[in-house]
C-alpha cells in the first residue's frame, strides 16, 4: 500500500428527516446562500423543508443550475454574493448543484483576476467560502469530497481542493423518491465506475480499500436494479443503501494509497462537453471498451480483473482468460439492466466522431491517462473504436 494521509471533515447527517439539522449546522449569524437547480426541490417538498429549518438564518437564492453546470450560469451568483456580503453556501440538489457551490465557493475568493483560471490554468485555490449540502440524487460522492466539474463553451474540466469539502452533508434517502428512473440508473452506474476507477488497476496489497471498493460494487450490483423495479423502488432500505454507497464511493477512503485509472471519467467528459450526453452514460459506454483494451495491453488490469470476476462476481473457472470475458460481460449486463448504454452506436455516434473525440483530449490535456499514464490518444482512439 502507497502512503497517504487522510482527512475527511464532512460531517454527514443519514436517514429520513434529517433536512432539519442543517439550522444547527450553518452558524447563527451567517449569511447563507441557498443554492439549487431547475426547480425539482419545488415539487418534492425539499425546498419547503429546508427553508422551515432556516428560518431563524438571514438567507437568500441562486437557482438555475443546470445538469453539467456551466461557467456562464455560475458565475452570475458573485454579484448577489457581493450585494448581501454572504459567507456561507447551502447546496441543495444532486451533484451537478453541489459542484456549481463549489465552483462559485471558490470563484467568491479567487484572488486572481478570472475565476476560470481556476479550471483551464489549474489556478491555486487559497480560499473559499464554507459550504454545506442537502443532497437529493446519489450519485457523484460531491457531497463529501472537494471535487468540481465545471463546463464552458463545451468545456468540460476538472478541478479540485479540500478547501471546498462541504462541512456537512444531509442524505436522505427519502428525497430520493422523486427521481425519475433515468436518474436513479445514472447515479447507481456512476457510483459503481467510481469505485472501478479506483479498484481496477494493479494490486498494491491495499486489503481494506479493496474489500470495502468490492462491498460497495456488490451493494450497487444488488441494489440498483430494486430501485428500478415496480415493486421496490420506494423501499427506503434499498434507496438507503444505494445512498451510502455512492457517498462512500467516492469520499476519498477506498481511493487512499491505491493506484487510480480517471480514463473513464476524462474520456467521458469529453462525450458530455461536445455531445451533451448524461455523464454516467458516458462512463457506461466507455468503461468495458477500457477493460477489454487494457487486458490485451501488457495484460495490465489483469490481476485485478480476476479478483473482480472471482469476488464481485463469483466466478470460479479455472481458465483466467474465461474468468474476465465473463466478468465483462457480466459488468456489460448490469449496465443494460441498468437500462444506460454501452456503446457509442446506441447513442447515435459513429467513427467518425472519434478524430474530433480525440483533438477535444489532446486539447485539455488528456493525453496520459490511466494508473501508468499510458492512455496516450492512440490508446484512447483503440478505446473509442471498441466502444462503437
Ligand atoms: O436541477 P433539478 O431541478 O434539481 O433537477 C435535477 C437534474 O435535472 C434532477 N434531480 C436531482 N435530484 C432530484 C431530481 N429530480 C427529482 N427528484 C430529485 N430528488 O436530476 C437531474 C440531474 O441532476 P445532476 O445534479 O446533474 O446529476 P448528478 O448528481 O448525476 O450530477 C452530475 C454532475 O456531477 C459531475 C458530473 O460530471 C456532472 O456534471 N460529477 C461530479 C463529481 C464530483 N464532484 O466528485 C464526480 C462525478 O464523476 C461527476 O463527474
Ligand atoms: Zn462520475
Amino acid at each position: 500500500m502507497l502512503n497517504f494521509t487522510f482527512h475527511s471533515p464532512t460531517k454527514i447527517h443519514f436517514g429520513e428527516d434529517q433536512i432539519r439539522v442543517i439550522a444547527d449546522e450553518i452558524p447563527a449569524d451567517a449569511k447563507v446562500l441557498l443554492v439549487y437547480g431547475g426547480g425539482s426541490i419545488k415539487h418534492n417538498g425539499v425546498y419547503e423543508q429546508v427553508v422551515g429549518a432556516l428560518a431563524d438564518h438571514t438567507w437568500f437564492e441562486f437557482s438555475g443550475i443546470e445538469p453539467n453546470p456551466t461557467y456562464d450560469t455560475l458565475i452570475k451568483a458573485q454579484d448577489i454574493i457581493k450585494q448581501h456580503g454572504i459567507n456561507y453556501l447551502l447546496a441543495v440538489g444532486g451533484g451537478s448543484v453541489v459542484d456549481g457551490a463549489k465552483f462559485i465557493a471558490a470563484a467568491a475568493l479567487f484572488e486572481g483576476d478570472d475565476p476560470w483560471d481556476i479550471l483551464i490554468k489549474r489556478a491555486p485555490i487559497k480560499q473559499a467560502l464554507p459550504l454545506g449540502a442537502v443532497l437529493t440524487l446519489p450519485a457523484t460522492g460531491s457531497e463529501s469530497n472537494g471535487n468540481s466539474v465545471v463546463t464552458r463553451d463545451g468545456n468540460k474540466l476538472p478541478f479540485a481542493s479540500t478547501l471546498l469539502r462541504p462541512q456537512f452533508a444531509v442524505l436522505d434517502p427519502k428525497v430520493t423518491l422523486s427521481l425519475s428512473d433515468r436518474q436513479i440508473s445514472n447515479g447507481v452506474v456512476d457510483a459503481f465506475i467510481h469505485v472501478i476507477e479506483q479498484y481496477l488497476t494493479y494490486n498494491v496489497n491495499g486489503k481494506v480499500q479493496d474489500r470495502f471498493a468490492e462491498g460497495l460494487l456488490q451493494t450497487l450490483i444488488e441494489e440498483g436494479p430494486k430501485a428500478l423495479n415496480a415493486e421496490t423502488k420506494n423501499d427506503l432500505a434499498i434507496r438507503g443503501n444505494i445512498m451510502w454507497s455512492a457517498t462512500m464511493a467516492l469520499n476519498g477512503l477506498i481511493g487512499l494509497g491505491v493506484p487510480q485509472d480517471w480514463s473513464t471519467h476524462m474520456i467521458g467528459h469529453e462525450l458530455t462537453g461536445a455531445f451533451g450526453i448524461d455523464h454516467a452514460r458516458t462512463l457506461s459506454i466507455i468503461l468495458p471498451a477500457v477493460m477489454k483494451v487494457k487486458r490485451a495491453e501488457k495484460h495490465e488490469k489483469h490481476e485485478k480483473l480476476v479478483q473482480f470476476a472471482e469476488r464481485v462476481w463469483h466466478l470460479t473457472d479455472s481458465d483466467e482468460t474465461i474468468k474476465i470475458d465473463k466478468a465483462i460481460a457480466l459488468t456489460e449486463d448490469f449496465f443494460k439492466r441498468m437500462q444506460v448504454p454501452t456503446r457509442l452506436s446506441e447513442v447515435e455516434l459513429t467513427k467518425d466522431n472519434i478524430e474530433g473525440i480525440l483533438e477535444r483530449l489532446q486539447q485539455h490535456g488528456m493525453t496520459a491517462l490511466g494508473e501508468h499514464s499510458n492512455i496516450t490518444i492512440d490508446v484512447s482512439r483503440k478505446i473509442l473504436t471498441l466502444a462503437l
